[in-house]
């Protein structure tokens, strides 16, 4: 099992190149079964979840090659419409293979996803929009058999609530269906529209995908494209959050800040400098760190759930006190106990955090509870006084291609053991 050691209090100043979208890569990699010919996706970060997708594709029967940071897929050969248990397990991402399984072979059995240390993480908005495409679905003892007799047909859908996974799944079963699909209050999450990039290069009809209305006409055939995946959005305000702890001055290259509306703004209020360029953000950290009088997370482009924990972590030592409602997920605040191992003053009641700036945080022994919480310890042990041990941290790694070279190269004093 694996560790980080830290040694707090050093600062960070220095470039920082942003790796690829984890949460664009994944559907991406999902999508590539969609396709005749090879399909290139590059900039795809090299991380645990992007092995596991790795893993299913070639479980259905696609070569898939990692090399660097390209992903080739050939999915001409699929044999198999079932996503075997164990690989269900690993990630929550794998659920978006029902989609692109349904629209590939028109047929997909597959467990729930794993993964759902948040809270209860359904997907009935999943099945039911899949179910208005003319899939039946069975369930016996926590195994789905999907199925769809006479092919899939386009169907309007409307989603209670604007579903990033969900409006993923009924993309990707849409490009091939019969006819057209129109989904309202569909996610508007820049991912969103990467995947439709993807799709629209490959051949896909697809309108509106990044708002609210997204509009697909289904086509016969896709063929793989080259594709580059977006820069994460979440990885950059980590290292934002990181030099807002540490404090410093980072030039994190290769991002896009359109796709951090929300996440910018809501560090300026803590008082640190954000300058953008085209494709860079010049960051320094604010001095003291200002409070949060009130925050939520919300759907794109309302702050994400993805950087509550990380700003959490800035604001544990922020001049005042500060409240974070999380409006996602009910279960997402389990890093509180271990940051306040580390000295911060935090109190959780119900869906809200209450957190006391206090002066200093100190190194302690803390376990990753989840990706974005480990994330979260890590930026605060990183500003700390003294040591701190952090394990678990495969959960990090879920998440963050190879976290400690890159704080190691702005001046972090970290090592994984
Ligand atoms: C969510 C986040 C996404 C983040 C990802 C990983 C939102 C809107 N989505 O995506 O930004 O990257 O987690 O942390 O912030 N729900 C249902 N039924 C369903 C599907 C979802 O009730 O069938 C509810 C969930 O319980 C949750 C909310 O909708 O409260 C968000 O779900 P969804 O966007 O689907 O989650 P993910 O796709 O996992």
């Amino acid at each position: 099992m694996q560790k980080f050691v830290i040694q707090g209090g050093r600062r960070l100043e220095g470039d920082i190149t942003v790796q690829g979208a984890k949460n664009s890569a994944l559907p991406i990699l999902a999508a590539a079964l969609l396709c005749g010919g090879e399909s290139n996706i590059t900039n795809v970060p090299k991380l645990s979840d992007v092995y596991a997708a790795c893993r299913i594709l070639s479980s259905l029967g696609c070569t898939c090659r990692m090399q660097g940071h390209t992903v080739t897929v050939r999915a001409d050969a699929i044999q198999r419409h079932v996503i075997p248990e164990p690989l269900m397990q690993e990630m929550r991402s794998s659920i978006i293979f029902l989609g692109a399984l349904l629209g590939r072979t028109g047929s997909c059995t597959l467990g729930y996803p794993g993964g759902c240390e948040l809270g209860p993480r359904p997907i009935d908005l999943h099945l039911q929009a899949l179910g208005r495409m003319g899939v039946r679905i069975r369930e016996e003892s926590g195994i789905l058999t999907c199925t769809a007799p006479k092919g899939l047909h386009g169907a309007r859908i409307h989603l209670q609530f604007p579903s990033v996974g969900a409006t993923e799944n009924i993309l990707l079963a849409a490009v091939l269906a019969k006819g057209d699909t129109v989904i309202t209050n569909a996610a508007r999450e820049p991912e969103i529209a990467d995947l439709a990039g993807f799709l629209i290069r490959c051949g896909a009809k697809i309108d509106g995908a990044g708002s609210g209305t997204i509009k697909i006409r289904g086509t016969d055939h896709l063929t793989g494209c080259e594709y580059a995946v977006m820069p994460d959005r979440i990885v950059t305000a980590t290292w934002f959050a990181c030099a807002a702890c540490a404090g410093g001055t980072l030039r994190l290259l290769h991002t896009d800040a359109p796709s951090l509306i929300g996440i910018l703004d809501v560090f300026e209020d803590m008082g640190c400098r954000c300058s953008r360029s085209e494709d860079a953000i010049c960051f320094s950290a604010g001095r003291p760190i200002r409070p949060l009088h009130y925050m939520k997370t919300m759907p794109y482009p309302g702050f994400p759930t993805d950087a509550q924990a990380i700003c959490m972590a800035a604001l544990c030592r922020a001049s005042g006190t500060s409240v974070i409602e999380e409006t996602i997920f009910e279960n997402r605040f389990r890093h509180v106990e271990a940051l306040n191992r580390m000295g911060a003053d935090i109190r959780v009641a119900g869906r809200a955090a209450v957190i006391r700036g206090v002066p200093m945080l100190h190194g302690a022994n803390v376990s990753a509870t989840d990706l974005r919480g480990g994330a979260a310890m890590l930026a605060a042990a990183l500003g700390a006084e003294g040591e701190t041990t952090l394990t678990e941290i495969s959960h990090i790694d879920r998440g963050y291609d190879s976290p400690e070279q890159t704080l190691r190269s702005v001046g972090a004093e970290i090592v994984r053991i």
